[in-house]
């Protein structure tokens, strides 16, 4: 059983070895595996690399800051100070070039940001222009706001998945939104400045409202750098919501906090207006201190976790490129996900998850068009990992002898 060792140490060493600790989930109402065990073929030896949390553990010092505000034993209503809009502020300022606190509005999930902005900025019966795959939320989200998704299916390039602009340029025409996600659930891609120079353009041509879904910018590798649209054009600076949150970041996903910037003063007075009435902006306190912690006293955790997942990253791109021909991936340059192509087998999550007993998100709930796909999340200890690919490997071989 994992036991976190807080009191008596003053520093961490967030090497490998910290990140190599396989830890126990069960008994904590985990998603990513309790679910799976409900499939009905669920037991120790099953791998599930799924849903988009990391079993990995966050910092000590999150862990610290959240015991010590635990044993204090009033836990009542708390101001939620401009301090906290000013953690945001200064996180961001750079990738956004300039955030000021008056332009955060701290919310509950990115989800609830993307779904009030919908509501408040289209009506119902207009067109929501999304690039597919896409992360589904975005879909039922839209759909169940009596909004129309719009889908433009990016293109399978030689080194990458690609915009489809003039696809883009054509659909917009009719559209009122956009929802981008950047970088790019489940592709990986992190936007290049010029591709985000061109969607802004088609943005502008089109007046749309851009809802830009950041919440992975935390995850890039090697020479990729992430960079808001907010500073691809005035433009969309005054027509976007842009959200990034710590918690895909720092493994905060049940914690729950986020942030939503707007810089145009009309956008943001009407999307705080309407947060204060459904509550969205009622930061549980725990998630205030989790925060604080991660932002201002986490940077040496960020740093040996991003070294890990890029390892992480290189141990898929191997297992990918000695299964060639019968798996196909382009890398990813951010996220925790690889999206993997499997060539002729339909239902692959599927297979996989009663064959090899490796669950991983299916592709057709990202496309129609992607049943032969799969996202694997690598964001969990190197054995796990490893021994996962093991089985996917043995049972496409197998599979292939069969054919
Ligand atoms: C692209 C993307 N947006 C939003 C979310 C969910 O964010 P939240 O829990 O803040 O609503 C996820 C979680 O997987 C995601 O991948």
């Amino acid at each position: 059983m994992f036991r976190l060792v807080l009191r008596g140490e003053l520093s961490m060493r967030y090497d490998k070895a910290y990140f190599d600790r396989e830890i126990d989930r069960s008994g904590t109402e985990a998603t990513k595996w309790s679910r799976y065990d409900n499939l009905g073929f669920g037991d120790s030896c099953s791998f599930p690399l799924w849903l988009a949390d990391m079993d990995l553990p966050t910092s000590v010092e999150i862990s610290r800051a959240l015991i010590k505000r635990a044993e204090h034993p009033i836990y009542g209503y708390t101001d939620r100070g401009p301090e906290y809009q000013r953690l945001f502020a200064e996180r961001f300022d750079s990738s956004h070039q300039g955030v000021k606190p008056s332009d955060v509005v701290l919310s509950t999930g990115v989800m609830y940001s993307i779904a009030g902005a919908l509501e408040i900025f289209t009506n119902p019966g207009d067109c929501v222009l999304i690039m597919r795959p896409c992360y589904r939320p975005f879909v039922t989200t839209v759909e169940s706001l009596g909004r129309k998704p719009v889908f433009v299916d990016m293109i399978q390039g030689k080194d990458a998945y690609e915009i489809d602009f003039d696809g883009m340029d054509h659909a917009a025409a009719q559209c009122r939104a956009f929802i981008l996600c950047n970088p790019h659930n489940p592709t990986g891609r992190v936007f290049t400045h010029g591709e985000l120079e061109s969607l802004a353009a088609l943005c502008e041509r089109h007046q749309l409202i851009v809802i830009s879904d950041e919440i992975h910018s935390d995850f890039v590798y090697g020479d990729s750098k992430f960079s808001s649209i907010a500073t691809a054009s005035q433009y969309v600076r005054d027509h976007g919501v842009f959200c990034v949150a710590p918690t895909k970041a720092f493994n905060l996903a049940g914690i729950k906090i986020s942030a939503a910037l707007i810089f145009n003063q009309d956008m943001n007075r009407r999307f705080v207006g309407r947060a204060k009435t459904v509550g969205i902006n009622s930061i549980n306190l725990f998630a205030m201190e989790a925060l604080k912690a991660a932002y201002v006293q986490s940077g040496s955790w960020q740093e040996g976790l991003l070294q890990y997942l890029g390892d992480n990253r290189d141990i898929v791109t191997r297992f990918v490129e000695a299964n060639r021909g019968s798996i196909q991936a382009y890398r990813p340059e951010g996220t925790y996900f690889y999206w993997l192509n499997f060539p002729e087998v339909e239902n692959v999550a599927t297979h996989l998850a009663h064959e090899a007993r490796v669950v991983l998100n299916d592709g057709a709930d990202f496309s129609p068009y992607c049943s032969e796909w799969a996202r694997l999340n690598f964001a969990c200890p190197q054995r796990v990992l490893t021994s996962a690919l093991e089985r996917i490997a043995s049972w496409r071989r197998g599979r292939c002898r069969r054919l």
